[in-house]
């Protein structure tokens, strides 16, 4: 059957049954997930405090489950103290120290595996390298590094003497880096020579020194991982190697114990404005939500081999790299490079050579490689895949059909993960063993996770047919607490739309008639570009920046691989390039806006126009310039446009 076939064949309410075999062996099963929806409807709290006693590690217990008294400002577990990193490494130790923790491969083929106690070894030295820098307790350090053990060790470093970190992806430019240092007020910066993508060599450090020469707040020092080996200036005074570094440095470091809410990272994300907003996550109610949910949602076992493809730059890399599988004292993949190099195999080379049991990747880099045929995975052994998982966006049946068939084996449960950056760990998502599965849905929110959809008056939509908003009505361990430096931000994003009653995700969604979610998409102008969120604002204010440009309107487009695309319509200063003529000037803002931001920002297209298309309030008519930009027929009413000529022009016709 080609994948062509699927698409005719596939019926929306077609279901997968877990199977059999799988569920026998699950950690929980129909009835242990029953039992764990009903203590949590029958006390939220409790359920919560009770797996808070019994995942994790506490250096002084709570007493107080959940503070509530000043929503929408929640605090859990509030008057314990613990360690994240002594959860994710030491507390291990005593059991099975030469457990491998990470199973590392470069994108040139060199491999690496690191057991729990070399990870702990050299997690301390780390620490105790930023220690010897200055850094003491709530201090932000800054991550700007390739996908590499180092990148880790710095993260458990951070958390290990209380230190926050803000990971910033190494896509992003030097721009969005310097945004990031200001915002957090960071005082170390913590990066690499470089990292291999792509056959190509990211040049990082490089980034972070004009971050750094452009940036009002001045960190005092850089650490330099060497990584690629190319020559790197070095500021005398400022900069260090990594190596030189930790020469010599012990390797005990006693954790720093922080209260339950000390925040453990930053996380900048896209939201409705030009500004990313730096999403705070706790310690205590964080660790918590990402332990369940490898237990839950991955079903993770001691002999596991678990891939989560994302790098340790998005949420999906910290919750499910850095610290879930580590907490959960499993063994975790890391690859510092792309999906096709050498060639479209590689994720399934990667399966074969570590015998990867659990695979967790996004929709989008299942499209680009189903494209390259069935051929090429069946070229590897993938018998050892026992659960498949994806994130980022919906997953277009055609695309889980294929996930399901090529790369299971029919086998093994797709687990279809709905979460947020804010939302910190997975909160709609089936147990492998206990609910069944339907191609595009992510199916039933975890235990004690209180999703609903509503509508613009915040009452619950009952009709399955019928879309509203995607709101979670009770608090949650690893919800977010606020946006770094800007608390009414906080409340204004996720709050204000039913008076701080619900956390409003900002999507979009329906449930069907056995109460399974399907998401729709955002209700903000936030695009969702290959499993990456990036604001509609943020690509304009890149675009405005440029010297020619007065006037630009950005919007998505859907794409077959990415999922959406970038569409810009844009204004001139002077005089609009005759049509045919605007590709250099097009080239050249493209490249503009991938130095602002970074590359994955890149408008697919731009369209130039007298001026842009407004309501008589002055608002853009972001509707009629996605229906344009869909190539779609327009059915809005353009009545009130200043000039019905530009019509022409957005359309590319004149
Ligand atoms: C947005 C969050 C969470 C890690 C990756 C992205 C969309 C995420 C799904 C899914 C449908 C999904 C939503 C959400 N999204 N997972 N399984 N099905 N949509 O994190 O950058 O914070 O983006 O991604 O729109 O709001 P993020």
């Amino acid at each position: 059957m080609s994948s062509s076939d699927i698409d005719s064949i596939l019926i929306e309410d077609r279901q997968f049954e877990p199977p059999a075999a799988f569920a026998a062996a699950a950690r929980v099963d129909e009835k242990a997930l029953a039992a764990l929806h009903r203590a949590a409807q029958k006390d939220h709290t409790g359920f919560w405090a009770a797996l808070a006693q019994t995942e994790l590690d506490w250096e002084t217990p709570f007493t107080q489950t959940l503070d509530d008294s000043h929503p929408p400002h929640y605090r859990w577990f509030h008057d314990g103290r613990l360690n994240v990193s002594w959860n994710c490494l030491d507390r291990h130790l005593t059991m099975d120290g030469d457990k491998t923790a990470i199973l590392f491969e470069g994108e040139k083929g060199d491999t690496r595996r690191l057991t729990y106690a070399e990870l702990h070894r050299e997690t301390c030295r780390f620490a105790n390298v930023l220690k010897q820098l200055g850094v003491v307790k709530g201090d932000r350090v800054i991550i700007y590094m390739p996908m590499v053990p180092e990148a880790v060790i710095a993260m458990q470093a951070c958390a290990r003497i209380g230190a926050i970190h803000s990971v910033v992806f190494g896509g992003f430019s030097a721009n969005a880096l310097k945004d990031r240092i200001e915002d957090a007020g960071a005082k170390v910066v913590v990066t690499a020579d470089g990292g291999h993508r792509a056959g190509k060599i990211i040049a990082l450090k490089a980034a972070a020194d004009s971050a750094i020469e452009h940036s009002a707040v001045k960190p005092e020092h850089v650490v330099v991982l060497k990584r690629t080996g190319e020559a790197i200036p070095m500021h005398a005074g400022r900069d260090l190697w990594w190596h030189d570094a930790v020469a010599g440095v012990s390797d005990d470091c006693e954790p720093v114990w922080v209260e339950a809410e000390h925040p453990l990272y930053i996380l900048y994300t896209s939201g409705s404005t030009g500004k990313p907003k730096g999403i705070q996550h706790s310690s205590a109610g964080y660790l918590l939500g990402t332990v369940t949910t490898m237990k839950w949602v991955f079903d993770l076992r001691p002999d596991d081999i678990f891939w989560c493809t994302a790098d340790v730059g998005w949420v999906t890399g910290h919750s499910y790299v850095a610290y879930g599988p580590l907490a959960a004292g499993g063994t975790v993949v890391m690859y510092e490079g792309a999906p096709t190099v050498p060639d479209a195999g590689r994720f399934w080379a990667i399966c074969q050579r570590h015998g990867v049991t659990v695979f967790y990747t996004a929709p989008t880099a299942i499209r680009a490689l189903m494209k390259f045929g069935d051929e090429i995975p069946a070229r590897y052994d993938l018998s050892r895949l026992r659960l498949l998982g994806t994130v980022g966006e919906p997953i277009n049946p055609e695309a889980w059909m294929w996930y399901h068939r090529v790369i299971g084996k029919e086998r093994c449960p797709i687990v279809d993960t709905w979460w947020q950056t804010e939302t910190g760990v997975h909160m709609i998502a089936p147990i492998p063993g206990a609910v069944a599965t339907k191609p595009g849905s992510c199916t039933i929110p975890l235990p004690g996770i209180d999703a609903d959809i509503v509508d613009e008056h915040g009452n619950p939509v009952t009709q399955s047919d019928k879309g509203g908003y995607l709101v979670i009505k009770k608090p949650w361990p690893s919800m977010l607490r606020t946006v770094w430096g800007d608390d009414q931000r906080y409340l204004d994003t996720y709050w204000s739309k039913f008076d701080n009653r619900y956390y409003v995700a900002g999507d979009s969604a329906r449930r069907d008639e056995d109460g399974y979610y399907w998401i729709m998409g955002r209700i903000d102008d936030v695009l969702n570009v290959s499993g990456h969120r990036l604001g509609t604002m943020e690509v304009e204010s890149a675009l405005v920046a440029h010297h020619r440009v007065a006037e630009a309107a950005v919007v998505g487009r859907p794409d077959a691989i990415k999922g959406e695309g970038i569409f810009a319509y844009v204004v001139l200063k002077g005089e609009r390039p005759t049509l045919g003529s605007e590709q250099k000037l097009t080239e050249e803002l493209r490249a503009w806006v991938a130095e602002q931001i970074g590359a994955i920002a890149k408008p697919d297209e731009i369209r130039y126009s007298d001026n842009l298309p407004k309501t008589r309030s002055g608002k853009i008519m972001r509707r009629l310039l996605r229906t344009i930009a869909r190539g779609e027929e327009i059915t809005q009413d353009t009545s009130t446009l200043e000039n019905e000529g530009i019509l022409g022009q957005l359309r590319g016709k004149e």
